[in-house]
């Protein structure tokens, strides 16, 4: 399910455009301030709904404007995003939609830029979040278990603080437990799936360091966590909010046995973080079968030349739709590989540079 056909409207320092796009390389070269990174956003937000730059999609809406609008045509569905300072809306072939999940299942998307060192780097939240878009797209319950885990929590936390009875306590327990074990046993078998998928096909890309992913689950996994969140009460009422759980889950990742940071280099932690999200995209596909977009920002800057090269030969056995953004011009790799398409970015002007 490729990306066809994008539209923009006010979108950034973009200019009103349509472009036609490749469904397997799209390369996007500009000076810095062009707006490379504007349009890959663009991409990302009509896939995701979410933007990889901002939570708040108003600061999307270009400078002096009221509103942008986003169009796109997929392979098989049609999607629109408008947004404006108050309001926004999302539809889906013709029909607004509420729930943003809808939009978010039908194309995976994953991008690799400055901020992936964030994935092996970062905080337990950012792992976290990394293991949960592998599952929430093959795990068709994983995103309302999510939605209660998380309401579930906020009552629990509301009743602690206000300090209520016992009695309300043990309701939101029981629920919370239920959902937590769910998640658990979820989180569980994509990390060690993950694990195995970088073990088997991306070995090299980390120089036959032997990469593992621990998770670390938010509370002691000898003790049933339902029994825990009673033991830890008075704890819990004490501070206001709940200490165990899988929101305070931790993932770990060593190579040849060590913990990563005092292992690696700089060069082969950006290696490492790069692996993780093949090994996602592998890992999906595998799985399900599902086309996906890979969006690679300032290629350049993120890889050496033979990391490149490791990159583009995994890349070309898998049927992805890629959109590349470079500033210092074509890759040697690219330039030799199969057809692309490439655009020019210019002060906001996108132009096709050449045809597939
Ligand atoms: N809401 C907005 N309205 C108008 N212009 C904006 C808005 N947000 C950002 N810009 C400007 O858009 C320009 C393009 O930014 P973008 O990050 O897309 O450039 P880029 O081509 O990726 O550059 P680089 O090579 O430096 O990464 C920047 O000059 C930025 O200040
Ligand atoms: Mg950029």
């Amino acid at each position: 399910m490729a990306l066809r056909q994008l539209s923009l409207t006010d979108f950034r320092n973009l200019h009103s455009t349509t472009l036609d796009l490749d469904p397997a390389f799209n390369l996007i070269l500009g000076a810095n301030g062009a707006g490379k990174t504007s349009l890959l956003e663009a991409i990302h937000i009509i896939s995701q709904g979410q933007s990889f730059k901002t939570r708040s999609l108003e600061q999307c809406i270009q400078h002096g404007k009221q509103s942008f609008l986003i169009f796109s045509r997929f392979d098989d569905y049609k999607a629109g995003i408008s947004k404006t300072t108050t309001d926004s809306q999302i539809r889906l072939n013709n029909q607004t939609i509420t729930r943003l999940s809808e939009l978010a299942e039908k194309t995976p998307i994953r991008i690799i830029n400055a901020d992936s060192f964030k994935l092996v780097e970062g905080s337990p939240a950012v792992k976290r979040e990394y293991i949960d878009w592998s599952v929430f797209h093959v795990e068709h319950t994983y995103h309302d278990l999510w939605i209660d885990y998380r309401h579930a929590l906020k009552q629990r936390n509301a009743l602690l603080k206000a300090r209520q009875p016992y009695k309300q306590l043990d309701y939101w327990d029981d629920f919370l437990a239920d959902k937590n074990q769910l998640i658990y046993e979820f989180r569980a078998k994509y990390i060690k799936l993950l694990s195995a998928s970088i073990s088997a096909e991306l070995k090299r890309l980390v120089d036959d360091l032997h990469i593992t992913i621990e998770y670390r689950p938010g509370w002691n996994t000898e003790h049933s966590y339902e029994q825990l969140l009673r033991q830890q009460r008075d704890k819990d009422l004490r501070y206001g909010f709940t200490h165990s759980g899988i929101h305070r889950d931790d993932i770990k990742i060593f190579a040849d046995g060590v913990p990563i940071g005092q292992a690696l280099s700089r060069g082969q932690l950006k290696r490492l973080s790069i692996s993780l999200i093949l090994a996602q995209i592998i890992l999906l596909r595998q799985m399900t079968g599902k086309s996906m977009i890979l969006l690679i920002d300032d290629i350049n800057a993120e890889l050496d030349s033979t990391a490149l090269e490791l990159i583009m030969q995994i890349l070309s056995g898998l049927d992805l739709q890629i959109f590349i953004t470079s500033i210092n011009g074509l890759p040697e790799q690219l330039a030799q590989s199969k057809e692309y398409k490439m655009f020019h970015v210019e002060h906001g002007m996108i132009r096709v540079a050449k045809s597939s």
